[in-house]
């Protein structure tokens, strides 16, 4: 087992990573954490407030800044790596910076990784594979070839490749998991969930791409928290594992649901122009992770879980109404 004293979270300002510090400050005793974020449009600070200042230690700055993340690493002893460009959409209007922070800055993680011999865990996507036909009796498994979709997707599993060999070459301490779509507080309201929770919100009309009909197997963020640590203690390294939690629902369904919840008529949405290229379905087998290191999601109950959710961006309005009508207006140019 592995106990990490003086951790580094690369993207602990965005939505998982700052759940995650939250999630181990709440459940760890004895461990130190730096968040190196560089506040890019998705990292937030106030993603990070009420965290205990002696435990938790902010530095603002790029993954790609060698000097900086090999000063960071020369005083830690292990990394998990959330930084990354995110969004599907954003990355097909522009990849550039997903190259760059996406497989360049895994890059430069893993070469000080190595220099200052650290535990690094590699957060990456179930997308990585590819998608699945609605009525393939498959899921995505350890096993499945990587066939990624998009350029956010592409970059992910350029990022994967990059740890995978770093390992085998260069003997690092890695694990990597591939997890499917969380939701939760603090989500980036360009993301399906929160955009249409909030587009109620301000009283804008939800919008669904295609035919609503699209996959998603959705698992609360605290899940995933909960199984990063479990990986990043007790995994095997060299290993890949599979995070999810059974939570396949339709795009459609889980409107229906947020409508139904803020006291809505499930039909008061717009269909929109589709995603180019947009993955059918995501479907995640976590049987490697459920029985190997007795993980189990204890937050599988959906609609408390939306509930949940729906209240957080109720009562934090001044964390995202600055920036609706600019992520709006984005969306207006393509739907
Ligand atoms: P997010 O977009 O909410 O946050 C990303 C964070 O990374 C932000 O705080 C941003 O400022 C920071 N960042 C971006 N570029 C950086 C750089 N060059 N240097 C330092 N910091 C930088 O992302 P998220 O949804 O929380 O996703 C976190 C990780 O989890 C990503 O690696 C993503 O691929 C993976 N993931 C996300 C999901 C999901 O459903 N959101 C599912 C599976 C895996
Ligand atoms: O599967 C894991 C991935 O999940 C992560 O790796 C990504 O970082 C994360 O962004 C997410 O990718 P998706 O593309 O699945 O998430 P997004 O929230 O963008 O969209 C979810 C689904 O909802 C997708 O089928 C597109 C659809 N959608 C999205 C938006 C923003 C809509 O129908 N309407 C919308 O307004």
């Amino acid at each position: 087992m592995f106990v990490p004293k003086k951790l580094i979270v690369t993207g602990g300002a965005g939505f998982i990573g700052s759940n995650f510090v939250h999630w181990v400050i709440q459940n760890v005793d004895d461990v130190e954490i730096t968040v190196l974020d560089a506040l890019t449009y998705a990292g937030n600070l106030e993603n990070l407030k009420g965290l205990p200042e002696d435990r938790v230690k902010f530095v603002h700055g790029n993954i790609c800044d060698k000097g900086l993340v090999e000063e960071l690493f020369s005083r830690a002893d292990s990394c998990v790596h959330f930084a990354a460009e995110t969004h599907n959409d954003n990355s097909i209007n522009d990849p550039e910076p997903f190259v760059e922070t996406n497989v360049r800055g895994t890059y430069v993680l893993l070469q000080a990784a190595r220099r200052f011999n650290l535990r690094f865990h590699h957060i990456s996507t179930d997308e990585v594979y590819g998608d699945l036909a609605l009525d393939d009796p498959n899921k995505f498994t350890e096993n499945t070839p990587y066939n990624p979709s998009s350029p956010y997707s592409s970059t992910k599993a350029a990022s994967d490749m990059l740890v995978r060999a770093w390992h085998r070459t260069y003997g690092i301490m890695s694990t990597i998991s591939n997890c499917s779509n969380n939701y939760g507080p603090r989500q980036h309201i360009e993301k399906f969930i929160p955009r249409q929770i909030t587009n109620i919100l301000v009283g804008i009309k939800p919008k669904l791409y295609g035919d609503g009909l699209n996959v998603r197997d959705w698992i609360h963020v605290d899940d995933h928290s909960s199984a990063v640590w479990k990986i990043l203690t007790k995994g095997r390294i060299g290993e890949t594992y599979l995070v999810g939690a059974n939570g396949e629902r339709s795009n459609k369904e889980v409107l229906r649901i947020i409508l139904s919840l803020m006291g809505k008529s499930e039909d008061d949405f717009e269909w929109v122009r589709d995603r180019p290229g947009h993955d059918r379905r995501y479907a995640i087998d976590s049987t490697k992770l459920r029985t190997e290191l007795h993980w189990n999601p204890t937050k599988s109950k959906f609609e408390e879980g939306l509930k949940d959710t729906i209240s957080w961006y109720v009562d934090n309005r001044s964390l995202w109404m600055g920036q609706k009508d600019c992520v709006e207006k984005k969306y207006s140019l393509s739907e």
